[in-house]
């Protein structure tokens, strides 16, 4: 079974994807990490965002692995990092590149092929896994995703204002959906989830309702 999440910054799609992965007996596959883990990368080698050419060369010989719910670049644990504000800035750089996004949806493919996975992202059911066998769509209003993701960082020991979150958030945002590569879209086929006044139980529920029902889509 495949299970595509997609959705905008905060709304609950890895929270969620991975309650549904454990009581689904799925595999999960957060591909924002992936952008991520790259995105560290160019920070940590040290190589140019306005340098398309080194970027595309950087992420065909980078070894990006999710194990045990750990996100690793080249064998380094990068779990943690990669939530730093600086890398979601650096992420939006790499996302919008063509050619990154060609190789990263090839890696996922990889990934989910011959499993049964819940992967989420921006473009699982429109790009990555358009035959999956249930596509959902998460959303949330802009304070109500900026609030969660403020909760998060500070949870992580990552201080940021909230204010400071909700700017990074529009611009993320605006990227995204926005952009001429795979830009985040809600799929005709997708059940769409608006998150505002729903718990995380309650937003499991519906979409284990969903899949449980057999819901064609
Ligand atoms: O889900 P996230 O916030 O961790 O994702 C970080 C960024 O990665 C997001 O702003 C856009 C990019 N991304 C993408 O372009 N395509 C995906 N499938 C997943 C993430």
């Amino acid at each position: 079974m495949k299970i595509a999440i997609d959705g905008p910054a905060g709304a609950g799609k890895s929270t969620v994807a991975k309650i549904i992965a454990d009581r689904l007996d799925l595999t999960y596959i957060d591909t924002g990490a992936m952008y991520r883990a790259i995105a560290y990368g160019l920070i940590h080698y040290d190589i140019s965002e306005t340098d398309s050419n080194a970027i595309v060369d950087f992420v065909r010989e980078a070894e990006i692995s999710l194990r045990n719910n750990r996100v690793y670049l080249n064998d380094l644990d990068v779990t943690s990092q990669i939530r730093e504000p600086e890398v979601s800035q650096m992420t939006s750089v790499v996302s919008v590149i063509k050619e990154v996004r060609n190789m990263m949806v090839d890696k996922q493919r990889q990934i989910a092929k011959g499993s049964s996975v819940v992967m989420d992202g921006r473009d699982i059911g429109s790009v990555v896994l358009p035959d999956a066998d249930y596509k959902f769509y998460l959303d949330a209003n802009l304070e109500e995703r900026a609030r969660r993701r403020e909760n998060e960082l500070e949870e992580k020991g990552i201080s940021q204002t909230f204010e400071s979150v909700k700017e990074d958030m529009v611009q993320r945002d605006f990227s995204d959906m926005n952009r001429q590569e795979s830009p985040l879209v809600c799929t005709e086929d997708a059940i769409k989830i608006c998150t505002d006044h729903l718990t995380i139980d309650e937003v499991v529920q519906k979409m284990i309702e969903a899949v449980g029902d057999g819901h064609d889509l």
